[in-house]
């Protein structure tokens, strides 16, 4: 791989940034400073430092975003701004896309990644990846919601879901945490329509494990630990 490249994806950094920095002289190669851009390293065992801060390649980037209401969880879209839009500056060399949709107005966990094996073992109906959601309902939550969804809902086009589960949040019986195993488009509000209930908010806690970063404000984001990356690997 060229210098140049693996310092642009070392550091999420445009490939014209990566050129100044190593001709600057910024750059070390097994200790040794490297001005050439389009030197061959071995991203694998090149110990490539820059500025004296050793770096390893990363495959992939996977991201934590909270996605806010009104994005829409796409990698591109003519009218409308994207969860992908939101990280998109910092990765300019990165085909990045969300593994799992959201609905526009819901908000919360939204992963992003260039690893599409990931991605594909995260969605798959085999696998089964938990996935928590808080949700705000305009009624109650009742037994017979709490009964049908750990039975498996049978949504109005007749589909038979597996069985979720369903539980108070807290105190307000109208905020629920609800854990799917599945992924059915709009899955949760068909689920609730079932029994009359509308959702007014929806929000992604966690996935397979991980939970969101409540630290991080709508539109913010961070890159997963690779623990976090690991658990998802399952
Ligand atoms: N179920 C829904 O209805 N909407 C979402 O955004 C996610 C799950």
């Amino acid at each position: 791989m060229r210098l140049d490249k693996f310092l642009s994806e070392a550091l999420g950094i445009p490939r014209s940034e990566s050129r100044k920095r190593i001709t600057k002289g910024q750059v070390t190669v097994g200790g040794t400073v490297c001005k050439k851009a389009d030197a061959q390293i071995d991203e694998k065992t090149a110990q490539v430092a820059c500025g004296g801060t050793p770096l390893t390649h990363a495959e992939f980037v996977y991201i934590m975003l909270n996605k806010p209401d009104g994005v829409v969880s796409a990698s591109r879209d003519k009218r409308d701004t994207t969860v992908t839009d939101l990280v998109a500056a910092a990765f300019p060399r990165r085909q990045l896309f969300p593994a799992g949709r959201l609905d526009k107005t819901s908000t919360g966990f939204v992963l992003l990644t260039d690893d599409g094996a990931l991605a594909h073992d995260l969605l798959a109906p085999g696998r089964h990846v938990p996935k928590e959601y808080l949700v705000t309902l305009d009624t109650p939550l009742t037994q017979e919601m709490q009964a049908g969804f750990a039975a498996g809902v049978t949504l109005a086009d007749g589909q038979t879901l597996a069985p979720a589960r369903v539980e108070p949040a807290g105190e307000d019986p109208c905020v629920v945490k609800v854990t799917l195993r599945q992924g059915v488009y709009h899955q949760i509000k068909r689920m609730f329509g079932v029994y009359g209930a509308g959702v007014n908010a929806l929000h992604r806690l966690s996935i397979g494990g991980v939970a969101l970063d409540t630290s991080l404000a709508p539109g913010q984001w961070r890159e997963l630990t690779p623990e976090e990356v690991s658990a998802l690997r399952g």
